[in-house]
């Protein structure tokens, strides 16, 4: 695992905008250096952020874990949503995309950690925490090198609480092949305001 930061101080100020052209240009431009991790032109739309996190129980969420933020198209969503006493932490390997976010997010509740999603239990531990309460993911679980996908969806069914959910969202249907062995309780949804369409699932842990 790699190297973490927690902000310092929690900002009154609200993060630049995910939409904004800078990010739009870095995350565009990190499709073109690793097409087969970012795997996407254009981050999730307005209505998608939404729509995905609207079944997540908020006032029983003190972990909530993102794996590949990228631009943080939906970290301020998340901020927005989570308790003043919960922790938000956020995995990604690209190093642009966590400078980008360490420039961007200024808010003690959001730890930022340049690492892989496959390593989540190590991660939660070192943090003081044995589980998650909701894991998102916009993973190109299609794209990633063999084996990662279900090293990473079986690493979540382990870091996840009874009762809270990996909540992911994709555009491939084959995605939930990746989950389903590990997490068979699946609620699912498409929605269609988004470049491309997204599937979303929320694979509950029982
Ligand atoms: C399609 S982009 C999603 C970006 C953003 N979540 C959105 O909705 O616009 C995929 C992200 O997954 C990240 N990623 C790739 N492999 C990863 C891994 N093993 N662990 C965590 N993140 C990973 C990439 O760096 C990239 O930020």
């Amino acid at each position: 695992m790699n190297s973490s930061t927690r902000s310092i101080g929690r900002s009154k100020r609200r993060a630049a905008k995910a939409s904004s052209p800078t990010s739009r240009g870095l995350f565009l431009r990190n499709f073109i250096k690793h097409p087969a991790m970012v795997a996407s032109i254009v981050p999730s739309s307005a209505r998608t952020i939404r729509r995905v996190l609207e079944p997540i129980d908020w006032a029983n969420t003190d972990v909530f874990v993102e794996y590949g933020p990228g631009v943080g198209t939906f970290c301020q969503a998340v901020l927005d949503r989570l308790k003043p006493d919960a922790t938000y932490i956020a995995i990604d390997p690209n190093p642009d995309f966590i400078q980008h976010l360490r420039q961007m997010i200024h808010d003690s509740r959001f730890v930022l950690v340049q690492g892989s999603a496959e390593d989540v239990n190590e991660i939660l531990k070192e943090r003081g925490f044995d589980h998650a309460d909701y894991v998102l993911s916009g993973l190109p679980f299609s794209t990633l090198p063999p084996g990662v996908g279900d090293s990473i969806a079986r690493a979540t069914a382990k870091a996840l609480r009874v009762g809270g959910a990996f909540v992911v969202y994709q555009f491939n249907p084959k995605v939930r092949n990746f989950f389903e062995p590990h997490i068979p309780k699946i609620d699912s949804a498409i929605e269609w305001w988004n470049v491309p369409p997204a599937m979303i699932w929320w694979a509950w842990k029982e």
